[in-house]
């Protein structure tokens, strides 16, 4: 498997970021890491998450993962939301671009490890929930925030994704070490997560259970959780 650390935001291609914005002239922003993994995350999201139904995601950034995956699935109410005010007018300009048959709904306003969600806890609860490359770019109270959160609000039989690097059982790939070290050393309270000893004791607390992990490009993983 390959070293390359390509969600490291400091390995993307400026170039092509340039050139991404300079054939628009909205809100809409763009991330060469996820022009990188989007059609696997697509991929892995169409084999276990459902094609109908009302989503939440949570930490949207650009808006990318949203706009690459609802529009091909008409029975899909895919909400945005972000702590981040650009982030959440990328996601805009995203839904706007795309129109409203896309199914996407909001940004919301959503900061993770708060114990409100402001105006998503009127959607509750949810059909599933989304969640990638916030775990390791957060302190540990998002992580928790996002176990906990999703237990209380996502519906009996409803599942989460959630994607990017992790540890398992202690380990991890000398990339995501690397990349984790990277983190700490802009914020101590960021880093690569454990799956086993971190977020999985988080998902069982909250009645959720890990029922997939799925290897991706670049040492990433797709987990699936079903609320129980
Ligand atoms: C590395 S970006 C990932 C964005 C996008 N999901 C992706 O895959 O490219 C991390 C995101 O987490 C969001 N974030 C960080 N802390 C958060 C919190 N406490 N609640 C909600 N979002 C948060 C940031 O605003 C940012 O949009």
């Amino acid at each position: 498997m390959t070293e390359d650390r390509s969600d490291d935001p400091s390995a993307d291609d400026p170039h092509s970021a340039l050139d991404a914005r300079a054939r628009q002239t909205d809100a809409r922003r763009f991330s060469p890491s996820i022009a990188r993994n989007r059609d696997a995350v697509r991929a892995v999201f169409l084999q276990h998450m459902l094609a109908e139904g009302t989503l939440l995601e949570i930490a949207s950034g650009t808006g990318e993962h949203g706009a690459h995956i609802a529009p091909g699935l008409p029975g899909l109410d895919w909400w945005y939301s972000d702590i981040d005010a650009d982030g959440r007018a990328s996601q805009a300009a995203w839904a706007s671009h795309l129109g409203p048959g896309a199914g996407l709904k909001g940004p919301l306003r959503i900061d993770v490890s708060a114990g409100s969600w402001g105006e998503a806890d009127a959607l509750a609860p949810f059909d599933a929930m989304f969640c990638a490359n916030m775990l390791h770019i957060a302190p540990f109270a998002a992580a928790q925030g996002l176990m906990a959160g999703a237990g209380q609000r996502l519906r009996q039989g409803g599942r989460m994704m959630v994607y990017g690097p992790f540890a398992r059982h202690g380990e991890m790939a000398p990339s995501n070490q690397r990349f984790s070290d990277d983190l700490k050393s802009r914020d101590p309270d960021w880093g690569v997560r454990d799956l086993d000893r971190e977020i999985g004791p988080l998902a069982r607390a909250a009645g959720l259970a890990l029922v997939e992990v799925v290897e991706m490009p670049a040492n990433n993983l797709s987990v699936i959780f079903e609320r129980e």
